[in-house]
């Protein structure tokens, strides 16, 4: 069988499907003290992440499984908009730092450390100096612009209050990409195109968000905007229009009642902050001396941006932005699986109509089965799936099972379906169509 709409899960590696009884991270059931913010909860009480010190968590494999889903989504885009994928040092010598000035303005946010040499590094959290100093080693004209590069890597930055689990960590993922064009008018047709990349990307994560205006901070520039997933815990506060997409954070616009585009009223709404872009100008080229030949044969820096997707941090947003009493709901394009299937009772697990029904599905979504086999209580597996917050439940217990029917339970709606087992892989294929074309 094959899906027609956008292939969110062709990816090379998938992984496999799994039998709880062989899943050695369970559930917790109690409430871990630590956690401040929801998602937080929830990624420790799903078995997601566990502490290593303030803000480094190791992932557990289901986490690495949405992470590869979120990476996926991100490179196919990013490999649309015409970016190059490279790997870049996290250790950096202070050298480089020192020529943008940033040794010092980073402050103690950055990671600093020695080798046995006394030579000094960082710990990247950011990586403008590298890809600027290594851009102007391979490009000497302007023939070889626009150049467009990501990587999606660990960054370190030592935060005042690392908290909130993935949402501020010490040690995270983002994927940070760099342009460099020739004219200030070419890097703003690429900021551009970047805007609509990252608008695609948060639609096809399923994910509620809003552009808006930003201040560009640290990094620098004149232009900036941040995307925001839309969560009641966010911290911070933008500012939407309910009727056009239009959108600012408080700060840039602090007395706004209607929307400037639309006249419509303005609500005042918390979000998280999930990526951000940035026009650089010359602001990193300039201090590098990191210069090309243009049209003219004139030695002049480049025209620079920098985008930067906070992708460990889009786990916990779409937690905050999707869950309930009960546990997480992912949404179904970075669910760490598909479907689980439950099987109630001693020996369900065996039974020839079961296999059957999970042969069909791992032939429907390979390797995104996750068969809960465990010869635990049904209420138990009940809270542990709604927990987890796999998008589809099936749940097979004696009943149904011998009349050759079997329950369907969409997490995301509560809905209850029973049916034939046979009809169930054809009606969960549909379901998921619907949804990944509505994105
Ligand atoms: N400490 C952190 N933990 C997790 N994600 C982070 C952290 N800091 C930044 N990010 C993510 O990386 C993206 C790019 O970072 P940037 O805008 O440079 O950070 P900041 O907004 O903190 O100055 C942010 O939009 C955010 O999603
Ligand atoms: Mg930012
Ligand atoms: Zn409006």
């Amino acid at each position: 069988m094959d899906f027609p709409c956008i292939p969110l899960w062709d990816a090379p590696e998938k992984g496999r499907s799994l039998k709880a009884s062989l899943d050695p991270v369970q559930t917790l059931h109690e409430e871990p003290a630590e956690a401040e913010v929801v998602s937080h909860r929830l990624m420790l009480r799903a078995g997601l992440v566990r502490k290593l010190a303030g803000g480094v968590y190791s992932y557990l494999p289901m986490a690495v499984r949405v992470l590869r889903k979120v990476e996926t989504i991100i490179r196919q885009e990013m490999n649309a908009a015409g970016a190059q994928e490279v790997l870049l040092p996290a250790l950096q010598p202070s050298d480089l730092w020192e020529k943008t000035g940033r040794w010092q303005a980073y402050g103690p946010e950055l990671f600093r450390l020695s080798d046995r040499h006394e030579r000094a590094f960082a710990l990247g959290p950011t990586h403008e100096e590298v890809i600027t100093d290594l851009v102007s080693q391979l490009i000497r004209s302007y023939r070889q612009l626009p150049f467009l590069a990501y990587q999606i890597q660990t960054k370190f930055r030592d935060e005042r209050r690392p908290r909130f689990g993935m949402l501020r960590g010490r040690e995270f993922i983002m994927k940070d990409a760099y342009s460099f064009s020739a004219s200030e008018e070419d890097a703003r047709r690429i900021y551009a195109r970047m805007q609509e990349t990252y608008a695609r990307i948060f639609l096809r994560l399923g994910l509620e968000h809003r552009m808006v205006e930003a201040d560009s901070g640290l990094i620098g520039g004149n232009l900036s905007h941040e995307f925001m997933v839309m969560a009641d815990s966010g911290e911070d506060t933008v500012m939407t229009c309910e009727k056009c997409s239009w959108a600012s954070n408080v700060e840039k616009a602090p007395d706004a009642k209607v929307c400037p585009v639309c006249g419509f009223m303005l609500a005042s709404r918390t979000a998280i902050e999930v990526g951000h872009v940035f026009y650089l100008g010359h602001k990193y080229s300039d201090p590098m001396g990191s210069t090309f030949l243009d049209s003219a044969g004139k030695e002049i820096p480049f025209f620079m941006g920098c985008y930067g997707i906070g992708v460990s941090r889009i786990l916990a947003a779409a937690i905050e932005q999707s869950h309930d009493e009960k546990g997480i709901i992912w949404p179904v394009s970075m669910a760490p699986y598909r479907a689980t299937v439950l099987s109630l009772g001693p020996g369900m697990g065996e039974r020839r109509e079961v296999l059957g029904l999970l042969e069909t599905m791992e032939t429907l979504w390979p390797g995104e089965i996750y068969f809960d086999d465990r010869e635990i209580r049904p209420g138990m597996k009940f809270q542990d799936a709604d927990l987890r917050g796999i998008p589809f439940q099936i749940i097979l217990g004696e009943r149904h099972v011998e009349k050759g029917d079997g329950e369907v339970k969409i997490r995301l709606t509560g809905e209850r379906l029973v049916l034939p087992l046979k009809e169930i892989p054809a009606l969960l294929s549909a379901r998921v169509q619907g949804i990944l074309s509505e994105s």
